[in-house]
């Protein structure tokens, strides 16, 4: 008898879909597991008001394919420009779910982000009234901080200030790498959730740099070392509601990946449900699956969880190795061992 799992139709927290070819070779791939995303703003300018937020909506929407049912959940850039009535209008009217931190530098196209935490003081407390969302990426951009310790002095310098600077802000610290990370989220309240991606329970530092160096590895925050993926298995498989997927998927051609300073991002949306299947299993989790891709993202963003479902079939599953794109190859996220569990179509 073929072993089966039908959840509940899973939401992807944190996606990057960019814009124009690559958004429309990338889109179908998360619309076909997933029934909603959050929408990274990092785009080439960055979508930084309301109005910016509406048009890259509806380019995404124009980009979905005939008979998908798929919603993407905008989020604005935050800058030290932001003004806090056009974020408050953009919640009001459903746009947004979320602003997004990137402290300046910290990653792909975030130049625009914020240098001086002070200056957007407004906006985070019109946030907690709200409750809207602040969605972190928590890595500290000095560059006096080793690359593999930006996410723990983060929590400690820049994240647990801001808390208890603005109290009742809702933030979510973006997935997250670290032991410290998970150790934190757990010591806070509900106004605090963390994010995991699929490729995070998969890999470590050892992946990207033992053997030789492995481009299609290398993201931001970069994997940690073994220990550490061990946290993050446990903290994704504990079903604790404030952990959820959120798979940072974030597609750059093979031509950026593979050059002298090559783009940080792994793109995972192809296989990424059953690369988690297969995760949970080998933690004799599977019970936790629904409850990590599912269910705990829509309870912290205040959403209803989806009426229909996906079911995963062990029968194998093979996916390519590149997604052919109009700007060149893309790969897909190689896991290293062969996947047992199908997204039924
Ligand atoms: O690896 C990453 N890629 N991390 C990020 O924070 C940004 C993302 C991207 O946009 O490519
Ligand atoms: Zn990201």
């Amino acid at each position: 008898m073929t072993h089966t799992l039908t959840l509940r139709r899973p939401d992807d927290w944190h996606l990057h879909l960019r814009d124009g070819a690559m958004l429309r070779a990338v889109l179908p791939a998360t619309a076909a597991h997933f029934a909603r995303a959050i929408i990274m703003p990092n785009l080439v300018p960055p979508v930084v008001t309301a109005s910016d937020a509406r048009a890259y909506r509806d380019r995404i929407l124009g980009a979905l394919p005939e008979n998908a049912d798929f919603t993407p959940l905008m989020t604005l850039y935050l800058t030290e420009n932001t003004d806090p009535e056009d974020v408050a209008a953009a919640r009001a009217e459903g746009l947004i779910h979320a602003v997004k931190l990137y402290p300046a530098g910290a990653t792909t196209n975030s130049a625009s982000g914020v240098s001086n935490i002070d200056r957007v003081r407004p906006v985070l407390e019109k946030m907690a009234e709200i409750g809207l969302p602040l969605c972190v990426h928590g890595e500290v951009t000095d560059p006096d901080i080793d690359i593999f310790d930006r996410e723990a002095v983060f929590i400690e310098r820049v994240l647990d200030p801001i808390r208890r600077a603005t109290p009742g802000l809702r933030v979510v610290m973006e997935h997250i790498t670290t032991r410290d990370a998970v150790d934190y989220a757990r010591a806070q309240d509900e106004t605090l959730a963390a994010t995991i991606t699929t490729h995070h329970l998969v890999i470590n530092r050892n992946h990207i740099l033992a053997g030789g160096i492995r481009p299609h590895y290398y993201c931001l925050p970069v994997a940690k070392r073994e220990t550490h993926r061990q946290a993050l298995r446990a903290a994704a498989t504990s079903g604790e509601a404030r952990f959820f997927l959120g798979t940072d998927s974030a597609p750059h051609t093979d031509a950026n990946k593979l050059q002298p300073c090559g783009c940080a991002g792994c793109f995972t949306a192809p296989n990424t449900l059953s690369i988690l299947a297969q995760v949970f299993e080998e933690e004799d989790a599977l019970n936790q699956l629904e409850a990590f891709i599912s269910r705990n993202g829509p309870a912290f963003y205040g959403l209803p969880v989806n009426d229909d479902t996906v079911t995963l079939e062990k029968t194998g599953a093979h996916y390519a190795a590149h997604l052919d794109t109009d700007e060149g190859p893309v790969t897909i996220f190689d896991p290293g061992f062969p996947l047992d569990w199908a997204v039924r179509a």
